[in-house]
């Protein structure tokens, strides 16, 4: 019997994102055992920037459900991630998780390869924005394998259904989850490693990240790999190429860079510190609490 879990980030009980993640779940297949969590239940911390998760021997000091959702995540065989456009991007309900992107490290051995689709649902059409890319961003940091992903319209709840293309969709990806010849149908212009259409222009003046990456003039928005904007007999075309950012070799660059940031940043903080202090006292800058912080 497979596990599925739908992960849904919007506020709405019975809106679009559980209609859809239902939607989905009617074409998986198969003996399946089906789960729902509304991430908005969990109880999730904001994130400290404390960089404590990253120092030997140390956890992070936040007590929540974020645990639980890594263990719901292992526990499942196949997921369906979802959030509601919410200005252009994603919501809260993932964002805050988001945010808490470094414990991910631990628990990426146990979530690899395990097939994900995404989806987001926005309420005015071409106004769906990057969260799509921002969702299969999240994906990618959790290792899991990105089967198929859309953007379903549709404004108030109960809406998406008016739309035979999200049906069509919905089926697709619910077939796809579990089905090991799928592969996901590269689209117009989109970047062959994370399926963004987004394109970046840089300048000589931005600054390379040294060890990271070179700087390219065009470049996906979101992993970096390298693009090349042209005129084809149809009008304009993007050829991408390489790996970008995310190769096979960027989690042990990125380790590295980490572990190089947290080496300097417990040896100069508190030097730093007494510095920058100083530097701005002249202002007299008053912080201001909230009533709510008033005793
Ligand atoms: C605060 C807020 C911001 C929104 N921002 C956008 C947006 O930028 N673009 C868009 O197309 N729809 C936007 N919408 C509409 C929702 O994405 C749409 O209603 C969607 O179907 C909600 O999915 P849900 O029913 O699963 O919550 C916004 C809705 C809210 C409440």
């Amino acid at each position: 019997m497979k596990k599925v879990l739908g992960l849904i980030s919007s506020p709405r009980k019975k809106g679009n994102s559980e209609i859809m993640t239902k939607e989905i779940m009617c074409y998986i297949g198969g003996d399946s055992q089906l789960e729902i969590l509304q991430l908005l239940d969990l109880h999730i911390d904001p994130c400290k920037g404390c960089y404590s998760c990253m120092k030997p021997g140390k956890k992070c000091p936040r007590d929540d459900d974020m645990e639980f959702f890594f263990r719901k995540i292992a526990e499942a065989e196949g997921i369906i991630l979802s959030s509601p456009v919410y200005n252009w991007g994603i919501n809260i309900g993932i964002r805050r998780i988001f945010d808490r992107a470094f414990l991910f490290r631990d628990w990426k051995d146990k979530f690899e390869n395990k097939p994900c689709v995404t989806f987001v649902t926005y309420g005015l059409p071409y106004e769906e924005g990057y969260a799509l890319m921002v969702l299969n961003g999240l994906v990618r940091q959790l290792n899991l394998r990105l089967k198929e992903s859309a953007a379903f319209l549709g404004a108030l709840p109960g809406d998406v259904l008016k739309y035979g293309k999200n049906l069509e969709m919905a089926k697709q990806m619910g077939q796809a989850l579990f089905d090991p010849s799928y592969r996901r149908k590269q689209r117009e212009m989109e970047c062959p490693n994370c399926f963004s259409n987004m394109i970046k222009f840089r300048s000589e003046t931005d600054l390379p990240v040294p060890g990271l990456r070179p700087v390219s003039q065009v470049e996906c928005a979101f992993c970096g790999t390298v693009a090349e904007i042209g005129t084809t007999g149809k009008g304009f075309g993007v050829s991408y190429h390489g790996k970008g950012l995310y190769d096979e070799a960027f989690p042990e660059r990125l380790s590295e860079w980490h572990e190089n940031s947290i080496r300097s940043f417990t040896r100069d903080r508190k030097e730093m510190e007494k510095e920058w202090i100083k530097k701005y006292d002249h202002l007299n800058i008053k912080q201001i609490i909230p009533p709510s912080k008033k005793g």
